[in-house]
């Protein structure tokens, strides 16, 4: 039972790890230039908020599909390669769709949307990697159950170590 609930935990997330090191590199290696070149709309709120720089979203997709690499290397599969890339790409564009929904619902940046901020990424990194490849249902169901929990600890960890002004 243990041993079972382990392993699908280890598929999920050996799965998605692309789409989580895109997430989290931009926290590290982002800064610099927002990617809306800090232009606003016409409900006077930004489009997606300074937190959202050209430079993060570069290093997300670069980091995570070199972890996509990785695990091509491990797996001897090119599909990774591939994948990797899709998952981080989709990501990115996931996690500033949920700053552009924030900014529209008056959230500032930097301030939380419980759901939306664990989970957007991963759902849009599955939608960009679905025409080549989507793993079962309940490895599907899995990465959604787990993710908010991952991000939650490694957004401490980061907070505990510097790298963010705010533990979530
Ligand atoms: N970051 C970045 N470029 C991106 C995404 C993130 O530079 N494309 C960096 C920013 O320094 C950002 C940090 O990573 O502050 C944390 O990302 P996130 O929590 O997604 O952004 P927030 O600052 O919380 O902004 P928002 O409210 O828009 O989510
Ligand atoms: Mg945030």
């Amino acid at each position: 039972m243990l041993n079972g609930l382990l392993q699908l935990f280890g598929t999920a997330i050996w799965f998605i790890l692309p789409a989580y090191v895109a997430n989290a590199t931009p926290v590290i290696l982002g800064g610099g230039s927002p990617l809306d070149g800090g232009k606003k709309l016409k409900d006077g709120r930004p489009i997606f908020g300074p937190g959202k720089t050209i430079r993060g979203f570069m290093a997300g997709v670069i980091a995570g599909s070199a972890m996509g690499g990785l695990e091509g290397v491990v797996e001897q599969s090119h599909i990774y390669f591939l994948l990797g890339f899709l998952l981080s790409l989709g990501a990115l564009v996931g996690d500033l769709l949920g700053s552009f929904i924030k900014r529209r619902l008056n959230i500032p940046r930097g301030r939380p949307a419980p759901i939306l901020d664990q989970i957007g990424f991963v759902v849009f990194a599955l939608v960009f990697a679905s025409p080549v490849m989507l793993p079962s249902g309940e490895i599907i169901l899995t990465i959604l159950a787990i993710t908010p929990l991952i991000h939650l600890g490694t957004n401490l960890i980061a907070y505990k170590l510097g790298l963010k002004d705010r533990p979530y």
